[in-house]
């Protein structure tokens, strides 16, 4: 009953392509069922089957469950270290100086997960650039997943995820303990906000920023929608604003206008044309 057939993963497929461009090869059938069993439980139907026959009704509910339940949601604190060194020793310092006028800054984590991306830039803003402190500050987070977006709002993180990561001593200064979990100092969280977006998407008119991470969600687009997907970012994008990626992106052959700059084990990217 857990099973689905291949009719049921073409449909998927496809679904899932249309809703999120998160394209799932022949090889992750498996992926489907393991990610789906959960849907199919909570949703009180008996099969994959029944899950797919509720979407081809158009229930909403069941169509928002299987996008959450196939999204990759993995992430960490200052995942992969060495952008968050670009971050602290490179890119805040330029953009904050070429800002110095404006008093503002706008940070978007373009596929934000759970938070700690967006969490761990409010961090180090709030712990190393304290000539910020009295500016207008815009620091955004997005995913297409309600469950991730709903996640990162509540600031509540387990012990297992707090220990991805996160250093000892931001666990004292960002956190306090309730309930058994790990929740996020109201200081720091109301200067971040949550929100859906869909990349994939047409996006609607929308601010400039003067850093996007995009990082580790191009990797599950095809090359069409990454290079759509990068266009838009560049576009949005304030002069001389810096884009940073996941470790296995570039915007090498898919988008013009970057400069790339290597940076301590990273490669950053500033926007031409300033
Ligand atoms: C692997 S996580 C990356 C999280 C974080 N950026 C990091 O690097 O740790 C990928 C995220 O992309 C989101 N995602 C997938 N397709 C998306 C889309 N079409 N629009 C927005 N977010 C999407 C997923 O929901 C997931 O939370």
């Amino acid at each position: 009953m857990t099973t689905a057939t291949t009719e049921d993963f073409h449909f998927l497929q496809q679904f899932l392509l249309d809703r999120s461009a998160i394209v799932l090869s022949e090889e992750k059938h498996y992926l489907v069922e393991t990610r789906l069993l959960p849907v199919v439980q909570r949703a009180g139907v008996g099969s994959i089957g029944e899950l797919v026959r509720a979407i081809r009704r158009g229930d909403r509910d069941v169509e928002v469950a299987v996008v959450d339940a196939m999204t990759t949601n993995e992430t960490s604190w200052f995942r992969d270290a060495a952008p968050f060194e670009a971050l602290r020793k490179i890119v805040l310092p330029e953009v904050i100086a070429a800002n110095v006028v404006r008093r503002k800054l706008s940070i978007w984590s373009a596929a934000c997960s759970t938070g700690q991306e967006l969490y761990s830039v409010a961090m180090i803003l709030d712990a190393e650039f304290s000539e910020v402190a009295s500016w207008k500050l815009d620091l955004h987070g997005t995913d297409l997943s309600t469950t991730v977006v709903d996640k990162a709002r509540s600031g509540h993180f387990t012990a297992l995820e707090i220990n991805r990561g996160l250093p000892a001593s931001h666990l004292v200064r960002y956190f306090r303990h309730e309930g058994g979990h790990y929740v996020i100092a109201d200081a720091l969280r109301s200067k971040v906000r949550f929100e859906l977006f869909n990349l994939a998407k047409p996006w609607p008119p929308m601010q400039d920023y003067d850093i996007i991470l995009l990082r580790n969600v191009l990797i599950y687009f095809d090359v069409a929608t990454k290079a759509k997907v990068l266009e838009e970012a560049k576009a949005h994008l304030r002069p001389s604003g810096y884009l940073l990626l996941g470790t296995a992106e570039s915007p090498r052959g898919l988008v013009e206008g970057f400069h790339s700059m290597p940076a301590g084990g990273t490669t950053i990217y500033r926007k031409e044309g300033a």
